[in-house]
């Protein structure tokens, strides 16, 4: 994996990797040379010559994901551990920022993978340790601008969402940091494979003929290929490039591969894309709510996905995933703020409109802690679209009052 370390945190022995974007070369800070770090001299002499990071590839301590992977689906089926979390209000700006420069950097990622030039690598790591960052500061930021974001253009929404729901869902799985940021960085690179596909078949509105299916469904592959070709990207994070539409059947694409032949990297990203896709709106069909795409994806256990991979997808996204809009039994309606895994009917909310959606100062609602103290009567009754009311809900969530 490659990372960016302190000066501090380098150690001989340590490769230095081969830069693949020029913009790099104009930060006076960074060490660029690459090739081992031989010895304490060496680093003595960076440091001397004012270098304060470098780009080097990092070994993953430990068993491989593969191997941890039953044991910890089995300890994630328990109560979730309840842990320490920066609060939503307090990370939600962060998250915003990271989001914003995410957006900025799939803009470019994309348009250089569409002029045939390399991408850029390492840039794209930056911008994955802003999103593990807030993941692991409170997750329920990120699945909230997720759904709220507003985006100029589904495409680079959904490299960022992807990337962001699929760390999420890693965070909560456990992964090591290291894993996290690859699982990240295939997410946000997981279509790239799209720009060789011809535009004309990839916007068309129409049916699809089955030659042009055929051509969306190498999309993996040409992503796979394309970063292969960079000669800087991990072969896990090309691998679940190339296999984040294989299926747990065997009957997806490109190559059918079964569960068993596949990564958990790669099946993270397709639980990940699958749900982006249903809850976002596209020129050809509205948002699905969250709780009914995730009523759909548990329908399709079994087939697309890992029957106990899903439901621990739907348990970390919580029946209500925050950023949903709920009707509460009084009438009245709230935003999820942040999901309890371990009594997912009971998350916390921000109750923003009265029964007849004027809104009001916002107040904010355990409902967890409500019944606690034997307060049962506010529930939530239902999901709602916020479409259906013309309703932006970000500004709600990212205001404290
Ligand atoms: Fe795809």
């Amino acid at each position: 994996m490659i990372k960016k370390l302190a000066i501090d945190d380098l150690r001989p022995g340590m490769e230095v990797v081969q830069m693949s974007s020029s913009l790099w070369e104009h930060l006076p800070n960074l060490y660029t040379q690459p090739g081992p770090i031989k010895s304490e001299a060496h680093l003595k002499l960076m440091r001397e010559q004012g270098y304060q990071h470098a780009f080097v590839e990092v070994e993953v301590p430990g068993e491989p994901l593969e191997k941890r992977l039953d044991a910890i689906l089995a300890d994630r089926m328990k109560d979730a551990p309840i842990k320490e979390r920066v609060p939503f209000d307090k990370e939600i700006e962060v998250a915003d920022r990271a989001y914003k420069s995410a957006m900025n950097h799939a803009h470019r990622l994309i348009n250089d993978a569409k002029m045939g030039r390399k991408v850029d690598f390492e840039g794209t790591v930056e911008t994955v340790d802003g999103i593990v960052n807030s993941a692991v500061r409170n997750p329920d930021t990120l699945l909230c601008l997720s759904k709220l974001a507003q985006y100029d253009d589904y495409t680079y929404g959904h490299c960022i969402n992807v990337s962001a729901i699929a760390v999420v869902f890693g965070e909560f799985l456990g992964l090591s940091r290291d894993e996290l940021t690859r699982l990240g960085v295939a997410g946000m690179m997981h279509d790239l494979g799209k720009t060789a596909v011809p535009e004309r078949i990839i916007n068309k509105r129409a049916r699809l003929s089955s030659a042009e299916f055929e051509e969306i469904k190498r999309h993996p592959q040409y992503g796979y290929d394309i970063l292969k070709r960079q000669g800087d990207v991990p072969e896990d994070v090309l691998e679940a490039v190339r296999d984040h539409h294989e299926k747990f059947n065997g009957k997806g694409y490109p190559a059918n591969r079964h569960r068993s032949d596949t990564s958990a990297l790669a099946r993270i990203i397709s639980l990940a894309d699958v749900y982006d896709a249903l809850t976002s709106d596209r020129s050809y069909k509205d948002a699905i709510l969250p709780n009914k795409a995730l009523a759909i994806m548990y329908g399709m256990r079994d087939q697309a996905f890992d029957p106990l991979e899903v439901q621990l997808f739907i348990k970390c996204l919580g029946i209500f995933p925050s950023g949903s809009l709920v009707k509460l039994s009084t009438g009245f309606y709230g935003v999820v703020y942040e999901s309890n895994p371990n009594l997912p009917l009971m998350p916390k909310i921000k109750i923003i409109l009265d029964q007849d959606l004027r809104p009001i100062p916002s107040e904010l609602v355990d409902l967890a802690a409500r019944q606690a103290v034997g307060d049962e009567n506010l529930e939530i009754l239902e999901c709602a679209d916020p479409t259906d009311y013309r309703i932006n809900l970000k500004p709600y969530l990212t205001r404290t009052r």
